[in-house]
């Protein structure tokens, strides 16, 4: 079977699974972009060879291990460092100056897949020499990825691609000043992952834990449907110190609705704003 071949999914038999999964795992998924949900709901399906919904929901019922397969896939782990470098560009230039006015920075980022976004930015705030007043708060709704973030340990063959990446943000040193290597694993030096605290969160059942001055949550809206993307929104509004920035990907559609009032455009291409007083 190949995927072009797509399953067709109902959006019955659809809220039934959710109900399935909410009751027996306690995730919702029902706020979930539908176009891109059934897409993924139909790889799973193909990847393992289950025929329709009610065979996935049995083997979902049944076994505990599948559903951490299906959790990563539903999820969306892709990530990389310093992924868009001129977004990178953007928060060395304009961003973090601006937060070094603050005695102690809090940093959230929300649906951290991997970690890599979070040493990228640990990285930033080294160079400009706020990495020791700096507290960078690290959440995703999969506690699988949340073990690789904390190990900071990536791929060494990918570390060619990220210093590229990250000369593309203004850097002026070499990536490999900041990690050593064992193996084939690049393994990030001590001194950002002390800085770093990793943590269980779902945006869509979880409250708001703490103040910050900057929150990303980049390529994690776009899963959601608009309903969900502002309910979010608002959980950040809610979350950010007064004049706190908000960091959203680049594919993201937003544009804050229900809640502009309180957010003020900084950069457009980069999708950032600042919260109001
Ligand atoms: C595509 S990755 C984005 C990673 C990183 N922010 C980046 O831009 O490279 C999306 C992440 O969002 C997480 N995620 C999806 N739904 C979530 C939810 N309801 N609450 C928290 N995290 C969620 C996924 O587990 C995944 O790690």
């Amino acid at each position: 079977m190949k995927e072009s071949l797509s399953i067709h999914i109902s959006d019955e038999e659809i809220q039934n699974l959710n109900k399935m999964i909410y009751i027996q795992y306690g995730y919702d998924f029902s706020d979930y972009s539908l176009a891109s949900y059934k897409r993924r709901l139909s790889r799973i399906m193909i990847n393992f060879k289950i025929l329709n919904l009610t065979d996935l929901e049995y083997k979902l019922v049944e076994d505990e291990l599948f559903f951490n397969v299906f959790l990563e896939e539903v999820t969306v782990n892709v990530t990389e460092m310093f992924r868009d470098p001129d977004f990178y560009k953007c928060l060395r230039r304009d961003i973090i100056p601006q937060l070094s006015t603050y005695p102690m920075i809090r940093i959230w980022h929300a649906g951290c897949s991997t970690g890599e976004e979070v040493y990228s930015l640990a990285i930033l705030l080294k160079e400009a020499d706020l990495l020791k007043r700096s507290l960078l708060y690290a959440t995703d709704i999969n506690e699988d990825v949340l073990i690789k973030a904390k190990s900071g340990s990536f791929s060494l063959e990918l570390m060619k691609e990220y210093n590229e990446n990250y000369k593309n943000t203004g850097g002026l040193f070499d990536l490999s000043d900041y990690y050593t290597v064992k193996d084939d694993r690049a393994i990030f030096n001590e001194e950002f992952r002390n800085r770093m605290v990793f943590s269980p969160h779902n945006l869509i059942q979880d409250k708001s834990f703490n103040e910050f001055n900057l929150i990303l949550c980049r390529n994690v809206l776009i899963y959601f449907n608009r309903d969900l993307q502002n309910r979010v929104i608002k959980l950040f509004s809610m979350s950010l110190s007064s004049f706190g920035y908000l960091a959203l990907g680049s594919k993201e559609t937003l544009e804050l609705n229900g809640v502009n009032e309180e957010f003020e455009l900084v950069n457009k291409q980069q999708k950032i704003w600042k919260r109001k007083k």
